[in-house]
């Protein structure tokens, strides 16, 4: 991997993580797209307008074009989006692409989904609220919005790679939902991720998920939500001790099968696909593509094509969302 060349946006010095794996054409810095992200793909049409804000190297953004949606994917770092459009041409994916900053971005479309992973957390209070009123104007009513967040506590103190990628405590817990009040709620998850990236062994991020639908649009698809129930059990002595590459093998013969799985599947070239090996390296591209949850009550763990990538506690109920009628989608209003 090259060495990590320092960014600077403005007067600051800047030395943020993802950097360094944005740099390297080889490996996936953040992993596949997100779980969330394949879940909600059947409400969207090919020709769905997408924005993806923060979209890094755009290992969503690369999904949801490889399924026919009119993507475009914003982020201030040139490294990513020159990342991100090498292996968009590489596997035939057309997206549009955009370095700018978010913080005071001017959406001037109107979008079926609008997308935020990781990124808002970097932008201080009056600038994510004004943007995501914009982005609440800008989406078609129907559509929806997906934000994941770190939310660091006491507890859980802020990492120091996220604290070096000037990470701005700008966000209290339950806000973004508070933010959405006025919309449909499909999925709210709080819990705390243990994942690596390229170069940085496992450490955690406390996470909130929102995804919520803009009120009216016309649909004949049923979103259902539904309380995941495992009743496999296992201790915080084993839970802290699964660590990232372990097989799904070793995984077994450490805690035993799950009763419930989660699984989303992708046939053919994939990108931004984490496979992690016990030096923390991975792939950036892979034949196929199988995302696993395997629950066991609260906890959760994330396996990629058979190999831990992740491992989960959760403070909310896990759940799962079923799109029924997937041939019928959102229809612009
Ligand atoms: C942790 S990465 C997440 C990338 C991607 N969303 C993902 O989930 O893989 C955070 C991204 O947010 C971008 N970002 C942070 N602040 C930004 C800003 N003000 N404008 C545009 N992009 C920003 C960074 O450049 C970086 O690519």
């Amino acid at each position: 991997m090259k060495n990590c060349v320092n960014v600077k946006y403005g007067d600051q010095p800047f030395n943020p993580f993802w950097e360094k794996g944005y740099q390297d054409l080889t490996v996936s810095s953040m992993g596949g797209p997100s779980f969330e992200v394949a879940e909600m793909a059947p409400l969207l049409t090919p020709k769905s307008k997408v924005l993806d804000l923060g979209c890094g190297e755009g290992r969503n953004s690369l999904y949801l074009a490889s399924i026919g949606c009119d993507v475009t994917a914003i982020d201030r770092s040139e490294a990513g989006i020159r990342k991100l459009e090498t292996i968009a041409k590489k596997c035939g994916v057309t997206l549009k692409t955009q370095i700018a900053d978010i913080s005071n971005y001017t959406l001037e479309e109107k979008y079926d989904c609008v997308m935020a992973h990781h990124s808002l957390n970097y932008l201080d209070k009056s600038a994510w609220k004004k943007l995501l009123s914009q982005v609440k104007h800008h989406t078609t009513a129907g559509g929806i919005n997906i934000f994941t967040l770190y939310l660091y506590n006491d507890e859980y103190p802020c990492t120091n790679e996220v604290q070096a990628a000037h990470y701005k405590n700008s966000f209290l817990p339950n806000e973004i939902r508070n933010f959405y009040d006025d919309w449909r709620e499909i999925r709210f998850d709080q819990y705390v991720k243990w994942d690596s990236h390229p170069g940085i062994p496992m450490h955690y991020h406390p996470i909130e998920k929102l995804v919520a639908q803009k009120p009216g649009g016309k649909y004949d698809c049923h979103i259902f939500k539904e309380p995941i129930l495992s009743k496999a059990l296992m201790t915080n002595n084993l839970f802290h001790g699964i660590s990232m590459g372990m097989t799904q093998q070793d995984l077994i013969e450490w805690v035993g099968a799950p009763d419930i799985i989660n699984t989303k599947k992708a046939h053919g070239k994939q990108f931004g696909i984490s496979l992690h090996d016990r030096e923390y390296s991975s792939q950036a591209t892979v034949e196929d593509y199988i995302i696993e949850l395997w629950y066991y009550g609260n906890r959760v763990i994330y396996l990629n094509n058979g190999i831990v990538s992740g491992k989960a506690l959760y403070n909310t109920h896990p759940m799962r969302i079923k799109i029924t009628n997937t041939l019928t989608k959102i229809v612009k209003s």
